[in-house]
């Protein structure tokens, strides 16, 4: 079985997928059902029903409850059964699995380690969602990779160089410098005095003038990501300029396969529309990195990453650190530490 921290918070997925319907997604390989109860309060159960195993997410909400669509069993949402249309007891051993749920920054978040731990204060915050004075765009991409491999990617933005041309292509040459922030990893990359490239021109223009740009990107295990991006004309201060704040959150759906979830703001005054911008960030994360980071995973071919004895630059600092603080906590998890 794959090694997945567990005693941390994951992303399922953003609140308006879920609405007020019913939500199945598989995370770290077990399948879960999100449905809201009558107080709109978001539970997360087994989507597996414990009688002929079929998937509850296929069967019929009632109330703050869901039928199972083969034989009628129907659940809450602490995952008990409630009901049995059959007739007879329900069973007492009749339940199935339910996770701690926390909403917040329009992101539904799980806890599949032990219960009595889930503390809604660590998750990771993106205050910016509810910003007045930005308007959101938001995404979801499955890929094809391990989940490790997208949080690299996010943590080595050189790449961008060679992978994103309307971000700058060979303009984007940055200075990088990486901090240790408490649990975090900080990386930061600063190019100076270029042309404006054609994102973020769009959506802040330079009027022909030199820029400055910076991506400073923060990592909170096990995979959520904060992306600060902006443009200032050069040699200014930094509020002087655009920032675009950013979301990059990674949760797996098993060693092989990776839920990636974006969000990103512009100020509400951009001249780059809501549609354009998402199509903008769309190309970048669907069509420029998703097919590399899947064929890197499909070269790979299930090897571990270090014992590939991958090459090591200077620019891989910060993903490096990530692997080793991530890989320190499941080590001590597995050792009964955490
Ligand atoms: S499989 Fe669910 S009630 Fe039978
Ligand atoms: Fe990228």
């Amino acid at each position: 079985m794959a090694k997945f921290a567990r005693q941390a918070w994951y992303m399922i997925g953003w609140a308006q997928e879920l609405g007020d319907g019913v939500l199945a997604r598989t995370l770290l390989g077990v399948p879960v059902v999100v449905f809201r109860d009558g107080h709109g309060v978001p539970h997360a159960i087994h989507d597996r029903c414990p009688h002929r195993f079929a998937p509850l997410s296929t069967g019929v909400r009632k109330d703050d409850r869901i039928m199972c669509r083969y034989h009628g069993l129907t659940f809450d949402g602490s995952g008990a059964c409630v009901e049995n249309p059959l007739g007879g007891a329900v069973p007492g051993v009749c339940r199935v699995g339910a996770y701690p749920v926390a909403e917040q920054d329009r992101i539904l978040w799980i806890w599949m380690g032990d219960p009595e731990r889930a503390d809604p204060s660590r998750i990771a915050r993106f205050p910016w969602i509810d910003d007045p004075a930005l308007r959101c765009v938001f995404g979801y991409t499955q890929v094809n990779a391990h989940y490790e491999l997208l949080t690299d990617n996010l943590m080595d933005l050189t790449h961008a160089r060679f992978l994103h041309p309307g971000f700058g292509g060979d303009l984007y040459s940055p200075r990088n410098s990486v901090e240790i922030d408490g649990d975090s990893v900080v990386s930061k990359y600063i190019v100076e005095n270029i042309d404006n490239p054609e994102f973020p021109e769009n959506a802040w223009s330079a009027h022909g003038r030199k820029v400055d740009l910076w991506d400073d990107i923060r990592w909170h295990a096990p995979a959520t990501l904060s992306l600060s991006s902006g443009v200032v004309l050069t040699g200014r201060p930094r509020n002087e300029g655009c920032e675009i704040p950013s979301a990059h959150v990674i949760t797996p759906e098993t060693a092989d396969r990776s839920h990636y979830f974006w969000g990103s703001a512009l100020p509400k005054d951009s001249p780059l529309s809501n549609g354009d911008f998402t199509q903008v960030l769309s190309q970048a994360f669907d069509t420029e990195d998703k097919p590399m980071i899947e064929d890197v995973h499909r070269r790979m071919a299930g090897e571990d990453f270090w014992d590939l004895k991958p090459l090591l630059l200077r620019t891989d600092n910060a993903a490096v650190r990530v692997r080793r603080i991530l890989h320190a906590m499941i080590e001590q998890e597995a050792a009964g530490h955490a």
